[in-house]
């Protein structure tokens, strides 16, 4: 990851400069537009979805719509934190598939109808933690990842869950060059995809999922750095050894393929012992990282008998 450049700028939120259509993507706007069917007489509006509140989400502040849909990682889109808001406005997240295979008793591709039914959706307010050490606190919208690998059957034998993303170079500028070895991979141990508190987003904020957060699926692991949220779903495989995952096998010495966030072992280039809030302006300050992010009373007990001196 490149270094994390942001100016801790002035208190001017973006929704003070930039109207909302101009940091949402089309596809919203679109579905806005159809909703009214009075394009463009009374500005865009997204598609809501319906969801329940859930008790695993914190009860600190959400940041911003804004903050979380134009700060942000993607490389697909580019290497800038703004790049995924500037350019993921082509990319077609609707109709969708994901190909889910492997060690399971239903294989096969699946629409994005098929995965969802029969699911409640559930707001889930986490903490983010980027190992590039900022964070945020995010309202999404999703579903346990173990409800759709049930609805898949699991094998005895399958010990991990490899995940893709899209690869569409004519829709992904970033993919035109070769930041990453694409597709982006990521990989869980099985017992840490069945945790409750592992989720696949499909929103956030209410909505569906802007492009530049993952439409239409991603995955959300609130004590891992973001990196294991892998966005933009098409293929997810349960197999019985640790899957390849991308930023590990990019750097081995730098990302590990558990990434739980770790206050106490630092990355090469960047110190995990405190984070800055995105959003808490200039005397905000850092904050300090907390092991797993926060979640370590419902996590700790999947890591018993791992030195976590290490970095995962
Ligand atoms: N998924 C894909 N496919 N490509 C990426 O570059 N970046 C990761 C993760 N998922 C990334 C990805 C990183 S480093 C982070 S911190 C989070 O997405 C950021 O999620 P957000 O932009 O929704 O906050």
């Amino acid at each position: 990851m490149t270094r994390d450049n942001a100016r801790i700028g002035p208190t001017i939120g973006w929704s003070q400069v930039t109207p909302r259509a101009d940091y949402l993507n089309r596809r919203q706007i679109m579905a806005g537009a159809l909703g009214l069917g009075l394009a463009g007489l009374a500005g865009p509006a997204a598609a809501k979805l319906d969801y329940v509140p859930s008790k695993f989400s914190t009860d600190e502040t959400p940041n911003t719509l804004e903050e979380i849909t134009s700060y942000n990682n993607f490389y697909e889109f580019g290497t800038g934190k703004s790049d995924p808001m500037n350019y993921s406005g082509q990319f077609q997240p609707e109709p969708w598939t994901v190909e889910i295979g492997g060690l399971v008793d239903k294989p096969g591709t699946w629409g994005l109808d098929d995965v969802l039914k029969g699911i409640t959706l559930e707001e889930r307010i986490y903490r983010l933690r980027c190992v590039e050490a900022w964070s945020m606190v995010i309202p999404w919208i999703g579903f346990p990842l173990s409800a759709l690998l049930e609805k898949a059957g699991p094998q005895p034998g399958a010990r991990y869950v490899a995940f893709e993303t899209v690869v569409r170079p004519e829709e992904m500028p970033g993919q035109r060059a070769r930041f990453l070895d694409w597709p982006y991979r990521e990989g869980l141990r099985m017992d840490e995809a069945m945790h409750p508190l592992t989720i696949l987003a499909t929103g956030l904020y209410g909505e569906e999922l802007p492009n530049q957060n993952g439409a239409p699926l991603r995955l959300v692991v609130p004590w891992k750095y973001g990196f294991k949220g892998i966005k933009s779903i098409v293929k997810i495989t349960l197999v019985a050894d640790e899957p390849p995952a991308t930023w590990k096998m990019l750097q081995s010495n730098e990302y590990g393929f558990y990434a739980n966030v770790n206050p106490k072992v630092d990355h090469p280039r960047w110190s995990q012992a405190t984070e800055r809030r995105i959003g808490a302006g200039l005397f905000g300050g850092r904050q300090e990282t907390q092991m797993f992010n926060g979640y370590g009373d419902q996590v700790a007990d999947l890591y018993k008998g791992m030195d976590l001196a290490k970095f995962y």
